[in-house]
């Protein structure tokens, strides 16, 4: 028994599926999750030793790579000064000056702990502000596991095939309206907000369409909503002011998580200082965190948006370019036609279809072709770990050397080439969808 297995089999004897969050099982992929010792810059290590070149990348909390000294002596310079006070510290101001800096019209921010709290408050605050109820997302979007923003959701809820979850009263999603990504959708003048993710990252990875970002912004402002920007996984990664910069459009509110915590747990919503003086204290929305604005958490985003300046983008989203290109010959040299590998900036994504996918239903006929767990594994086995999902994406980091790079797509290639040996007929969705 490998020292995974071996710690698998005790944390499934005091934990629920052995996993404090579910796609970490490897349920929808099969076999054993490796437990992580430790990781440094683009590579983890698991409890038996083995080393993995890392596309997690803590589901894109790590950009700069694991363990940056940078980070490292930030956190420990904030643990020896105490790790929570209740009361307000120096670096939550830098930090919300930092995020309302790099994004125009978001003009304050506060902080919470998790992406899904940040998207869940948003929601609160568009409807006291709005004094609406109805909320419009997207099928095949994630928004955080909070009851109303569950519906239709990518991610985990994708992977175990949920069309929500169980626990959820019909009455907590009977306001939330399902819509299909990359279609504007008519926005009723009862409806308080719009969330969208502008770049999909939670099935598989979906551009927006020319024009829909800008078509959900003209439908909100006709209907009196608000526009809701989740950007938990574009935010600070894909752009040094994210999404809002590079798509030209401005939301009313945005969600920032993953890259801003620097692997800690941090997150943000923000907006416009009329909507965000709806929030308590200042206003009658209710909110608040023990541990919101953590010294550790805050001190870990700081360090991180430090090494963030607007050079790096432009570099990296070019190195992951070229990447994201030999991944395709990689694949489709064993597999031709049946492979997309779409990119967004650093981000990048893997569909079995013959044509590009632009929403949930393609997503899903990618997973449905059962392709993804035999890449998955035939990478793992070739030293590179991708997560165990077949609606996640691929999360390069600024420690990946052309070497690691080059490393995974030879990896590409040899799991590629198994796959079509192992099931040469196996067939792929066709259609654009
Ligand atoms: C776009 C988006 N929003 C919200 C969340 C929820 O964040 P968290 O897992 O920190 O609660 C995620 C998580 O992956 C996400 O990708």
């Amino acid at each position: 028994m490998t020292a995974s297995e071996a710690l698998f089999a005790r944390a499934q004897r005091v934990t629920p599926g052995g996993v404090n969050s579910p796609v970490r099982a490897f349920r929808s992929v099969g076999g054993t999750p490796y437990f992580v010792a430790r990781a440094s810059g683009a590579h983890v290590w698991d409890a038996d030793g083995n080393r993995y070149i890392d596309y997690v990348q803590s589901y894109g909390a790590s950009i700069v790579g694991h363990a940056h000294p940078k980070v490292v002596e930030a956190v420990r310079a904030a643990a020896g000064d105490g790790t929570s006070f209740g009361a307000p510290t120096e670096r939550e101001v830098l930090l919300a000056e930092e995020i309302t800096a790099r994004v125009p019209g978001c003009e304050q921010v506060r902080l919470v702990n998790s992406g899904t709290e940040a998207a869940m408050s948003a929601v609160r605050l568009a409807r006291g502000a709005t004094g609406r109820d109805r909320v419009v997302v997207f099928a095949g979007c994630y928004h955080g596991h909070s009851d109303g923003l569950l519906a239709g959701g990518g991610s985990g809820v994708a992977t175990l095939g949920l069309p929500a979850s169980a626990g959820v009263p019909a009455a907590a999603v009977g306001d939330t309206l399902v819509a299909p990504y990359n279609v504007v959708p008519e926005v009723e003048k009862d409806v308080a907000c719009v969330v969208v993710e502008p770049v999909a990252a939670n099935m598989g990875l979906v551009p927006p369409a020319p024009g829909f970002l800008a078509g959900l912004r003209q439908a909100c402002d006709q209907a009196g909503a608000l526009l809701i920007f989740d950007e938990v996984i574009t935010g600070f990664r894909l752009a040094w002011g994210g999404a809002a910069e590079v798509f030209g459009v401005t939301p009313d509110l945005w969600c920032f998580g993953k890259v801003i915590g620097g692997g800690l747990p941090l997150a943000a919503f923000g907006g416009r200082r009329d909507v965000m003086e709806h929030l308590a204290p200042a206003g009658p929305v209710y909110q608040a965190g023990t541990l919101s604005g953590n010294p550790l958490a805050t001190a870990a985003g700081l360090a991180v948006l430090s090494l963030l300046d607007r050079d790096v983008y432009a570099g990296f989203a070019a190195r992951v370019g070229r990447f994201a290109a030999g991944l395709l010959d990689a694949l489709g040299s064993s597999l031709p036609g049946r492979v997309q590998v779409p990119v967004a900036g650093p981000l990048v994504g893997v569909f079995f279809s013959a044509g590009s996918v632009t929403g949930y239903e393609g997503a899903r006929a990618s997973a449905g072709t059962g392709l993804y767990p035999g890449l998955m594994h035939g990478l793992l086995e070739r030293g590179v770990a991708i997560a165990p999902g077949a609606y996640e994406i691929l999360f390069p980091s600024l420690a990946h050397s052309d070497a690691d790079l080059s490393g995974t797509v030879e990896a590409f290639a040899g799991a590629a080439a198994d796959l079509a040996r192992a099931d040469p007929g196996r067939a792929v969705p066709g259609a654009d969808s």
